[in-house]
């Protein structure tokens, strides 16, 4: 059958369905450079608009995987599970996470990205272990696995190339903000690592992409949907994103946090959190011992030398993961002290996080350098009781003028009471298949 890129546009237009090989067709001829990015566009509106229906979704998201190279790694004889977070501020979950799951039997063919806007990267964060090389090719993907069971890269420019295009569009035509065309982007990559499971970290609260609780569940459903129609089971974990996760926010400082936490020393949320999402993935996986193993291989050390193995076949100098005061650290330091004394009650992940990125932990923009030795180090977050002058945050930045102008804002992340906060719990509801 023969559509013309006007047609379909019009139907999703006027909210009718999309047939499934019209999908297909708009999909490669877009990615081929035959449907120009101003029809994309229109159809990527008209879908924020509109929507997509699950078999439109299914149909959309398999043609993502048809536009590129999709892995295959059954010779490996171990099951493959990955993780995926919506991203988060201090959000280093991935680093202690991979290597403690492949120490468990648990093949992790983990692909990361970059940080953009106030969310940090894995790839960005992993740089700081001088010589680390995320970008390696699929051969030397798959050696890496086989041989350590655990690989941390970046995605090669072969896979789902219709989302690479269609991504850098969105981002300039307003149309990031919908759930068809989010959770479509994230599993035709994940579905194209050939797993046997996915657990997801669905962010949300001030720091996360969608900060109300019934937005961050209605995402986690559909890409729970979408996993079990591609026959990937896929879990679902939603957790809260308002105050940053652990006590370090930036590059450097963050590997810092993430081989404590594999020594067993690491903080209790960064902590609690590696050890939930672990938990599922063993599940996934079908290998038994749930919290005890894990634990198990975190005591032994078993873990931490995974994550040397592994940044060693990446080409890391695994010295600074030995001894991390060798780790980059920014020349200047300066600390917010708190203003009154009480409870902290408010502990601002998004603007810490835009604080981090503007002094140049993160980049404004695609091509822009990060500077790893800048961090921000938490000394009180929610619930902490602190008194007038007490330090709120230790902050190490190489440009004056920047820190100048983050001072005040980097000040306002935190709000002190008298009255103690309730708790809120890390991890707030797990969706899989059976709820939907
Ligand atoms: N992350 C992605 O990979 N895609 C989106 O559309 C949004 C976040």
């Amino acid at each position: 059958m023969a559509y013309t890129a006007v047609e379909l546009i019009e139907l999703k237009r006027d909210r009718q369905t999309l047939p499934p090989d019209g999908i297909e067709w708009f999909i490669d001829a877009y990615t081929k450079g035959s449907i120009p990015d101003y029809q994309m566009s229109a159809m990527a509106m008209a879908i924020v608009f509109n929507g997509l229906d699950p078999d439109e979704l299914a149909a959309w998201t398999s043609a993502m995987i048809a536009s590129g190279d999709t892995l295959d790694f059954s010779a490996i004889p171990a099951p493959k599970v990955d993780k995926h977070s919506t991203g988060g501020v201090g959000d280093k979950i991935s680093i202690p996470l991979a290597p403690l799951v492949a120490a468990c039997g648990v093949a992790v063919p983990m692909m990361s990205g970059r940080g953009l806007g106030h969310t940090g990267g894995t790839l960005d964060k992993l740089e700081s272990i001088p010589g680390f090389e995320p970008r390696i090719d699929q051969a030397r993907f798959g050696e890496i696995l086989r041989d350590h069971l655990v690989v941390l890269a970046g995605q090669s420019d072969t896979m789902v190339p219709a989302d690479r295009k269609l991504y850098a569009l969105r981002d300039a035509t307003g149309t990031v903000a919908s759930i068809p065309l989010i959770s479509s982007s994230i599993m035709s990559k994940k579905l194209s690592e050939g797993l046997d499971g996915l657990v997801l970290d669905v962010k949300t609260g001030s720091g996360a992409f969608m900060d109300e609780l019934e937005e961050s569940r209605e995402l986690a459903r559909t890409m729970v949907e979408i996993g079990a129609k591609s026959g990937v089971e896929t879990v679902a974990l939603i957790t809260s994103m308002d105050q940053p996760l652990g006590r370090e926010v930036g590059n450097a400082n963050e590997i810092r946090e993430s081989v404590e936490v594999l020594r067993g020393a690491g903080p209790a949320d960064v902590t609690e959190l590696t050890l939930a999402l672990a938990e599922v993935m063993l599940e996934l996986a079908k290998v038994e011992g749930g919290r005890e193993r894990l634990e198990e291989a975190v005591a032994s050390g078993a873990a931490l030398q995974k994550l040397k193995d592994v940044a060693a076949a990446h080409g890391g100098d695994v010295s600074v993961l030995d001894d991390t005061s060798l780790l980059e650290v920014a020349d200047r330091e300066a600390v917010i002290t708190a203003p009154e004394g009480g409870f902290v009650t408010r502990c601002d992940a998004l603007t810490i996080g835009l604080a981090a990125t503007r002094l140049g932990a993160g980049r404004e923009r695609k091509e822009d350098d990060i500077d790893r030795g800048v961090g921000i180090t938490l000394s009180a977050k929610i619930g902490d009781e602190v008194t007038k002058g007490d330090p709120l945050a230790v902050v190490r930045f190489n440009d004056e003028g920047k820190w100048e102008g983050q001072r005040d804002k980097l000040a306002s992340a935190w709000s002190i009471s008298p009255d103690a906060p309730g708790s809120r719990a890390l991890v707030l509801e797990r969706i899989d298949s059976a709820q939907i």
